[in-house]
């Protein structure tokens, strides 16, 4: 029989529990009888609240996961002749199934990245192709943030990606699973990383960053310096998400429940920290406290764990040996991304979630320690 494991996963941050205020807010929401499919004063309040937060001419429309979000956001930017430029390791790209392609019809074309990350250079050189009715017309930038890979698009970086994107006449979404931990990295607003960086649509997160069970679409307002794509893009995501939503399967009857776990995450506006961010900056504090932890067992002649990528959010990506891994997985369930640098290695995964605790990443750390030893 499998020893229970000692110590709390570091499998995934949706192995977390919701934050008890999500859980409250949900109690208080369950007050009787209220319009379904979105018609609420919950679902009117998180509107009202997502135009403080994400600026002016934001709309919110509450789904029931990430890749729902994902297939409706991106069904209502690309016509049928459209492709979605997307980073090779995109969520959309490998860890949905295909429903993007099978529920949303969406052709996917897929940029090399390093560390999660694509290049205005990999978006641009999708130009040639504009033009080419044989190929699917470039219609979609699709960034995520903060990345597969733990890994952050910096604002300048990302102004610059939705300028070249805008100016190719294409739209950008952002796949904002863990928007939150990019926010908390970057120490800027929300709406610093969206509507001010010029993105048109976002598929905002909640289960990630405390939440129990659903997300959002957002269409963003228009920014400071709309463009001719841009408002083109939002206008028709505007028009087509509410049919997409239930086209999709993503419109709950009991929205109002969703709605106010959104609510609680936005928090107040005169909120000192709103539990989102707390959240958030918690995982990234036990991520990088991990990674440090870990590089500490780098060993003398490479036989020790080696940090793989940049930890810019609440993931960290390291190789180790197999059977070290295998010794570690014991005491607490994380797992393998990919082949380490040579066959008797591993690359592994570790997220750290809302309520990760220091002591659980120091004994764990002290874990992979005895596992090495
Ligand atoms: C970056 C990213 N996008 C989207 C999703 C999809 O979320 P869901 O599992 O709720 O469909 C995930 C889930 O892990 C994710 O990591």
């Amino acid at each position: 029989m499998t020893e229970p494991r000692t110590l709390p996963p570091f499998a995934s941050d949706n192995y977390a529990p919701a934050h008890p205020d999500v859980l409250a807010a949900v109690a208080a929401a369950n007050d009787g009888y209220a319009v379904a499919y979105g018609d609420d004063p919950w679902t009117a309040r998180l509107d009202a609240r997502v135009r403080e937060v994400f600026g002016a001419g934001a709309l919110a429309f509450p789904v029931l996961n990430g890749t729902g979000a994902n297939v409706v956001s991106l069904t209502a930017l690309s016509p049928r002749w459209g492709g979605v430029v997307v980073s090779d390791v995109a969520h959309v790209n490998t860890d949905e199934n295909g429903a993007p392609e099978r529920v949303g019809g969406l052709k996917l074309l897929a940029c090399p990245s390093v560390d999660g990350r694509i290049t205005p250079d990999d978006v641009a050189r999708w130009a040639g192709q504009r033009d080419d009715v044989h190929r699917a017309h470039p219609a979609v930038l699709s960034l995520t943030q903060s990345t597969e890979l733990g890994t952050v698009y910096p604002l300048e970086e990302l102004r610059t990606l939705t300028h070249v994107a805008h100016d190719l006449g294409m739209a950008v979404h952002v796949d904002g699973s863990r928007l939150a931990n990019a926010a908390a990295t970057l120490g800027c607003s929300l709406r610093a990383l969206t509507t001010d960086a010029g993105v048109d649509v976002v598929s905002l997160g909640a289960a990630k960053n405390g939440g129990m069970l659903g997300e959002a679409v957002l269409v963003l307002g228009p920014d400071a310096a709309p463009d001719a794509a841009s408002a083109r893009a939002r206008e028709a995501a505007a028009a087509a998400v509410p049919f997409l939503r239930k086209a999709t399967m993503q419109l709950a009857s009991k929205t109002r429940f969703v709605s106010a776990q959104l609510l609680a995450l936005l928090g107040e506006p005169d909120d000192a920290e709103p539990l989102w961010h707390r959240n958030a900056a918690r995982a990234n504090a036990m991520a990088a406290r991990l990674r440090a932890g870990l590089e500490a067992l780098a060993g003398s002649d490479g036989d020790g764990v080696r940090v793989t990528r940049p930890t810019e959010a609440n993931a960290v990506f390291a190789t180790l040996p197999r059977p070290a891994a295998d010794r570690l997985r014991a005491v607490a369930r994380f797992y393998d991304w990919a082949d380490g640098e040579t066959p008797d290695r591993v690359e592994v995964r570790l997220m750290c979630a809302w309520d990760t605790a220091p002591g659980t990443v120091d004994a764990f750390v002290a874990a992979a320690a005895d596992a090495l030893a």
